[in-house]
């Protein structure tokens, strides 16, 4: 099953990836998790990516297609994989059709978390993670049961994303209104489009996503 979640930054993508991955077994490919990876490494895309993340601009399509192709291939055996922050740009979208052609794959479902400006600033401006295993927390919506304690690991190191600052999360929303929405009506013709709440409660949004590939 190949699952795509969209969404503007803070919609709820990667937290409902990671319940997805622990309900149905599936590989969650996250664009956003890569180049942090690459970033940290130093990589020569590591490099290149770094500042244009830090201004909350996107990555070219070039880099990001080769990236997420090589990934895609090495999971070609999975359940099923979510791709999470990808694709972001119609190039994006036409590659991945090109790319799961290839393998004899499709696109089973899109899944668009709608949430407001508003919503996204306080979700971001709360977001925090473990430095050790990587557990997503937010202060107000989903704290550590034990304070400063994280519940997988126990680690007490914490640490919170640069790209989360007032001014770069305004870049980041403006990227995602003029370049990433482009997509949906991409996604709709194909009705494979499936837009949700994502301003409900996290377990009612995974039980709306859980309905739309139940459904399947
Ligand atoms: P990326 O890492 O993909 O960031 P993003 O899309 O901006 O998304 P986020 O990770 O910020 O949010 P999310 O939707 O996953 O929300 P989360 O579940 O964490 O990309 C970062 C950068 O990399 C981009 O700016 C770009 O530069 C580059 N990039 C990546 N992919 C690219 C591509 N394909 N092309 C070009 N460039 C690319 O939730 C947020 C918070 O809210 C958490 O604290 C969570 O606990 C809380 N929360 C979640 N759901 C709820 C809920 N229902 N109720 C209350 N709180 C909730």
């Amino acid at each position: 099953m190949i699952l795509i979640l969209l969404g503007a930054p803070g919609a709820g993508k990667g937290t409902q990836a990671e319940r997805l991955v622990t309900e149905y077994g599936l590989v969650q490919l996250s664009t956003g998790e890569m180049l942090r990876s690459e970033v940290k490494s130093g990589s020569e895309l590591g490099q290149k990516a770094k500042e244009i993340m830090e201004s909350g601009q996107l990555v070219p399509d070039d880099l990001i297609i080769k990236m997420i192709s090589v990934r895609i291939s090495q999971e070609s055996d999975a359940e099923g994989i979510i791709l999470d922050g990808f694709p972001r740009t119609t190039e994006q979208a036409k590659a991945l059709d090109i790319m799961l052609k290839e393998k004899d794959l499709r696109i089973n479902h899109v899944i668009q978390l709608e949430v407001n400006e508003e919503e996204i600033v306080e979700r971001l401006s709360g977001r925090f993670s473990c430095t050790d295993c990587g557990m997503g927390y937010h202060e107000k919506f989903s704290a550590p049961a034990n304070k400063g304690i994280c519940d997988k690991c126990k680690s007490t190191n914490f640490t919170r994303r640069s790209d989360d600052s007032p001014k770069t999360l305004r870049n980041r929303l403006s990227a995602y209104k003029e370049q990433t929405a482009l997509i949906l009506p991409y996604y709709s013709t194909k009705g494979c489009l499936k837009s949700i709440d994502g301003m409900a409660e996290m377990d009612i949004v995974f039980d709306e996503i859980k309905k739309v590939i139940d459904g399947d």
